[in-house]
């Protein structure tokens, strides 16, 4: 079944029928989702949502725009919800250069820390990054997950680093990535008319290394674009990789679902 590796079901424009979405998923073909914390006072609540929900796990984790609001206290409760039952992954965190809040430095140092957190605890990450292409790859060459020497190339079988989401940069650099020990998540971006470089990643990288996300409420696929995105539009982006690739529907769904597993850890 179609494994959503992206969510944001705790955003309030879920607040009326939140329950009925997510009660709706077999029937749309799609199994399980991973719930991904951005805020600092959105941490437990979406620990609490994946806690109560069969079909959920949860990352945690502070975004870049939101780091502004961290302290070493909130490292502290990270590490703390990090050792409960359902949370998979630190995440989501990176760089966010679009915006010019919080600055660099501030987003560096945050995302710095998470890292470590991630490496000390042996845990994948969930990056979000955009228009910050070089200060996210640097940093990244110095993350190692558990902690050791890092290494250029991951490619042996080991485990994989995490996932860049929504993915947006170029195919060189994703295969860069790849490299790395990192999945590509492809959402509904890659259904956008004006999404060319996205296409060409999808059909450089091997579907091994591919995973499905919505980043829902936002990035709904088209004929939906603007309007609120949920798991239940994923068939759409699953339709698009299968005719960029020219492979099944089936394949896509079953590859990209065993990906996610091996991301968060699951099989
Ligand atoms: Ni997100």
């Amino acid at each position: 079944m179609i494994f959503d590796t992206h969510t944001h079901y705790s955003d309030p424009v879920f607040d009326e029928d939140r329950e009925a979405l997510l009660a709706g998923f077999c029937k749309a073909g799609v199994g399980r989702a991973v719930e991904v914390s951005a805020s600092v006072s959105g941490l437990d609540g979406t620990l609490r949502l994946a806690q109560t929900h069969p079909q959920l796990y949860a990352t945690v984790g502070v975004h870049p725009s939101e780091c502004a609001e961290m302290t070493e206290e909130t490292l502290a409760h990270m590490e703390e919800l990090l050792s409960q039952p359902k949370a998979v992954a630190v995440g989501e965190i990176g760089l966010d250069y679009h915006w010019d809040e919080p600055d660099r430095e501030t987003q560096k140092k945050w995302f710095r820390a998470q890292l470590a957190l991630a490496a000390r605890l042996d845990l994948p990450v969930v990056i979000h990054s955009r228009d910050a292409a070089q200060d996210t790859m640097e940093i990244l060459r110095e993350h190692r997950r558990g902690g050791g020497v890092p290494r250029e190339s991951t490619d042996d079988g080991s485990r994989p680093q995490g996932v860049v989401h929504c993915y947006s940069y170029s195919p060189e650099q994703a295969r860069e990535y790849v490299r790395m020990g990192y999945f590509i998540g492809i959402g509904g971006v890659v259904t956008f008319k004006n999404a060319r470089k996205l296409r060409e990643v999808v059909q450089d990288i091997p579907l091994g290394s591919l995973v499905l996300e919505t980043d829902c409420p936002y990035m709904a696929p088209e004929p939906h674009r603007g309007e609120r995105n949920s798991s239940l539009l994923l068939p759409l982006v699953t339709a698009k990789i299968a005719e960029l690739k020219e492979i099944s529907l089936e394949e896509v769904i079953r590859v990209t679902e065993k990906n996610a597993e091996r991301l968060y850890g699951l099989d």
